[in-house]
């Protein structure tokens, strides 16, 4: 898709836009009509995203590309609405010093992985993502804290006891997430996985979702890549929106979220993995192991 040009295709409540997010924010989405928005933009870090190159010609270019999106994100965002952003490492300062701005920050989220293949030597390896949560009305918005209990991991061996209740009870053994996520990124042998450099955890959506917002709510990815989040949303009973450039990520969001099994006559298949040992006798590395985005 080139320059202004803008696909839609739609099946029930799920809407996917093939064009550029500037331009479809603009004219397709009515403002002040989005419940929750998740936006993970390309880095700025040369990655290869179909024929879309990650690389603008200086940081400031990037950033001030990225203040274009944000402050049309934050236009069709509800009253209530609240925005999940990621980006770089070195880059999140840029945003969150603009953000905070317009709107109120409600957590800086660290997304964190592990990973045992691709080691950093000459310095402390890149294992995080961060994520800024934010909303617009600090009074007013979606927050469903029980709906994202994880269990509560005390180091005890035996379970503590409350005996200040008035009948002695073991404690909560759940708890409401704090700011450090771990999640496993998506791996070639993860039933998830797509061919994209820069998929996104179902698991880190569906924490998301759940808690920004209700069934029937309005969902929007202006990056939608391999379209996470509006599957994701899908299985959970929300509207979507999701806004890609590239083709072939289009034809993965076509199929994963059930709107077309083709496209221009060609059949949209799940990907066909192969675990086959590769010629220098090990693995695909980028598979396996794809090194981090920031
Ligand atoms: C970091 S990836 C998003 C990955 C996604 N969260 C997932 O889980 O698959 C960024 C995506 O933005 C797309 N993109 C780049 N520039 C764009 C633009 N101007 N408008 C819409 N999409 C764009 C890229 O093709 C890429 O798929």
């Amino acid at each position: 898709m080139t320059g202004n040009d803008v696909a839609v295709f739609q099946k029930g409540s799920d809407l996917i836009y093939w064009g550029d997010a500037l331009n479809v924010l603009t004219d397709y989405i009515p403002d002040a009509s989005v419940d929750l928005i998740f936006a993970d933009p390309p880095y700025n870090i040369g990655k290869r995203f179909a024929n879309f190159s990650d690389k603008w010609p200086s940081e400031e270019e990037y950033v001030k590309w990225c203040y274009r999106w944000l402050d049309l994100c934050i236009q069709k965002l509800k009253p209530n609405g609240s925005m999940y952003v990621m980006c770089s490492t070195q880059c999140m300062p840029y945003l969150d010093l603009y953000l905070r701005n317009r709107m109120t920050i409600k957590s800086r989220i660290v997304w964190y992985y592990d990973s045992s293949g691709v080691q950093a030597r000459t310095h402390f390896g890149s294992l995080y993502e961060p994520i800024l949560f934010a909303v617009k009305d600090e009074k007013n918005y979606t927050f469903n804290a029980d709906d994202i209990r994880v269990e509560a991991k005390t180091g005890a061996r035996r379970k503590l006891i409350d005996y200040r209740k008035p009948v002695p009870a073991v404690y909560n053994s759940t708890k409401v997430p704090g700011n450090v996520w771990e999640f496993p990124r998506v791996r070639y042998r993860m039933p998830e996985y797509e061919d994209h450099p820069a998929q996104k955890p179902e698991a880190l959506l569906e924490r998301i979702v759940r808690a920004s917002s209700n069934p029937g709510d309005l969902v929007l990815d202006p990056f939608a890549g391999t379209f996470t989040t509006s599957a994701v949303a899908q299985r959970l009973g929300r509207k979507t929106i999701g806004i890609e450039l590239e083709e072939k990520y289009i034809k993965i969001g076509l199929r994963r979220l059930g709107i077309q099994d083709e496209f221009n006559g060609e059949r949209l298949k799940p990907l066909e993995k192969t675990f086959a040992q590769r010629k220098n006798g090990g693995l695909k590395v980028a598979d396996e192991e794809r090194p981090s985005q920031a």
